[in-house]
């Protein structure tokens, strides 16, 4: 984590619109400037930069962020690479990264010891006679020569000692490579290579060294494949292989194939599907979604089609949705994987079944669908309540929106009761967070599952955008609204940040909250919009107090509502009291919806 200040300190130095201006010709229109957006195609311009809140936005594709935001997007970098580099340039030192402890002496013996290996194996592989039949198995495979370098892929010779020799002639202490899990100890106490007669894979992590290795027989002898044991630098929870190769693809594409095996991913590779990378037949790990995350949204996910069919399999998938991101999943026809789909259809159909991949929506629904039948009414209740659990996981309350549609049509069931469903799931989600959170934060109801709309009405937008535009409103907004007055949840987490940060005494620029929002696309989008919209008010005090008073004849609106459906209640009940208390209540009410109003006819 770089601190805020530094942040702060960079983006004083830096002009969004120079840093715009680099890649785009941007016109000055009014306080902004305008440019076509370079991140969609269009004709006319509605990409605006903001100097004086130094943000952008595209009216058109949506898109909107500060200064590390553009340039990680344009540039397809990650945050730390362009704050790196933007630092460097205007001259702010960055502090060292705590979490990037300095390499300790364990683990760089482990890495010469796991290099020294795989180094080894690659030149057996390429060169030596002994490989004949390893090369001849590859060849058979339809593994190229380029992709045999690209990925370093070796031969392990049938020798009892090929390594050893060769390990004890380079140095390597016996023990190291013992932990390394490259050579064993015998009963009569001698050590033999661990890997013998097998296609070796070597594992890199993200910085390219070499932390493990696999190896795989050349016949149908068991086990099938063998891999380096866990070690200070390998967790198989936290690494994926193939993703130092092929992380330039993955920005490039904003894209990711996620498969099994290692030979599935190398066949990705010559289909000419770079962006690929395998979670070595192990379920994924939150981990290793949040790997992929740092370098694209877009997951596709090839698995066999018996293992895409499991219950364990649709969990993996589900952490992709609650990271937020966009999971598509390809179904391979039964007992292909993807390397064997490539060998009988070629490049061509293995691309072609990717482009028909199918969101995590219609994947579920199509195993529940063989499960229950959709056409009692018992099937239908029990599809809706799966299908809802999934709901709840969204990040994105837009697609809950639209998923809650497309499911209503899909099961002939009103969206209200599917929205009531979606609620109670919600609650049940947040109350198992906070009580791993333990602590509550913000008021209860704010927390309640409302219905997701595309966007905030028009006070809400118009209020939001006047709080990052003035503290004074930020001030004045909290003394006069609660947080259950802003109606769509994106707006109200945004008024929230806000009003924390006024609580603090602190001064939240948007600029800055963009960056602490970076992992939540849609809090970006609506901060952007408004900010990029807030030039079009021309008197601000008063859009301030007529959209405060909206809101609260809103609230109030609401209260009156529920009071009037008590009272009908109360009145079949015959429960006289009770009639006479909601009356005086209703009363009350409307004395205070009159004085709003009469205050708006004084101006
Ligand atoms: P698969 O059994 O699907 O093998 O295991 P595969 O990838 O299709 O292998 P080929 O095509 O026969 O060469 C998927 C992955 O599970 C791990 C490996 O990472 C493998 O690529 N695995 C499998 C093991 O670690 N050990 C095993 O014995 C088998
Ligand atoms: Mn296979």
């Amino acid at each position: 984590m770089i601190p805020e200040s530094v942040l702060n300190q960079i983006q004083e130095r830096v002009d969004i619109v120079e840093t715009v201006s680099a890649y785009v010709p941007l016109k000055r229109a009014g306080r902004s400037f305008k440019a076509n957006c370079p991140f969609h195609h269009e004709k006319s311009p509605s990409f605006i930069v903001n100097p004086d809140k130094q943000i952008f936005h595209c009216f058109g594709c949506g898109v909107g962020g500060n200064v590390f935001s553009f340039l990680m997007k344009i540039e397809r970098k990650d945050f730390r690479e362009v704050v790196e580099e933007l630092a460097d340039r205007v001259g702010v030192e960055l502090p060292k990264d705590p979490k990037r402890p300095v390499e300790s002496d364990a683990e760089r013996d482990l890495v010469r010891a796991n290099t020294a290996a795989a180094e080894y194996y690659h030149r057996v592989l390429m060169s030596d006679p002994v490989s004949e039949k390893a090369r001849a198995y590859l060849d058979r495979r339809g593994v190229r020569k380029e992709v045999l370098e690209a990925f370093r892929i070796g031969y392990a010779p049938e020798a009892w000692d090929a390594f050893y020799k060769h390990a004890r002639q380079a140095g390597l202490a016996e023990p190291l490579l013992e932990k390394a899990g490259l050579l064993v100890k015998g009963k009569n106490g001698g050590w033999y290579d661990r890997f013998r007669a097998r296609v070796i894979f070597p594992i890199l992590d993200g910085k390219g060294r070499v932390v493990a290795l696999g190896g795989r027989v050349l016949d149908d002898s068991v086990p099938k494949y063998l891999n380096s044991p866990e070690t200070e630098i390998y967790h198989k929870g936290r690494q994926l292989y193939g993703l130092y190769q092929a992380r330039p693809a993955i920005r490039e594409a904003d894209a990711v194939a996620v498969v099994e095996g290692y030979m599935d991913l190398i066949a990705c590779h010559e289909a000419g599907v770079k962006y690929a990378v395998a979670t070595l037949g192990t379920a994924l790990t939150p981990d290793q979604v949040r790997l992929l995350k740092r370098n694209t949204h877009n997951a596709y996910i090839l698995y066999d089609a018996d293992k895409a069919g499991e219950a364990a399999t649709l969990r993996g998938l589900e952490l992709f949705l609650e990271e937020g991101m966009d999971v598509r999943i390809v179904r391979l026809p039964e007992g292909h994987d993807p390397d064997s789909y490539v060998r009988k259809n070629g490049a061509e159909g293995f691309r072609a079944e990717i482009a028909k991949a199918r969101s995590l929506f219609e994947y579920k629904l199509g195993l529940l669908k063989t499960s229950h039948d959709p056409s009692t009414l018992d099937g239908k209740v029990r599809i809706a309540q799966e299908m809802v659990g999934l709901f709840a996981k969204a990040k994105s309350e837009i697609l809950k929106a639209a998923w809650v549609k497309e499911l209503s049509q899909e099961l002939k069931l009103s969206e209200q009761a599917l929205l009531t469903e979606l609620g109670r799931s919600t609650a049940a989600r947040t109350a198992r967070t906070a009580e791993k959170s333990a602590a509550a934060d913000g008021p209860a109801e704010a927390r309640s599952a409302e219905p997701a709309k595309g966007l905030p009405r028009q006070a809400e937008r118009l209020l939001l955008s006047l709080l990052l535009e003035d503290d004074r409103y930020v001030a004045e907004s909290r003394r006069e609204l609660r947080l259950t007055d802003f109606y769509h949840p994106v707006a109200r987490r945004l008024v929230q940040i806000l009003w924390e940060a006024d609580e603090r005494g602190a001064r939240q620029e948007a600029r800055g909250l963009v960056t602490k929002l970076q992992d939540d696309p849609e809090c970006v989008k609506l901060l952007t919009l408004t900010t990029a919209e807030s030039e079009t008010i021309i008197d601000r005090d008063r859009s301030f107090t007529d959209c405060v008073k909206r809101l609260k004849a809103l609230r109030l609106d609401g209260e009156h509502r529920s009071l009037r459906q008590e009272l009908a209640e109360a009145q079949k009940l015959g429960d006289q009291n009770r009639v006479n208390r909601i009356l005086y209540d209703m009363n009350e009410l409307n004395k205070r919806m009159k004085e709003i109003h009469e205050k708006k006819d004084k101006r």
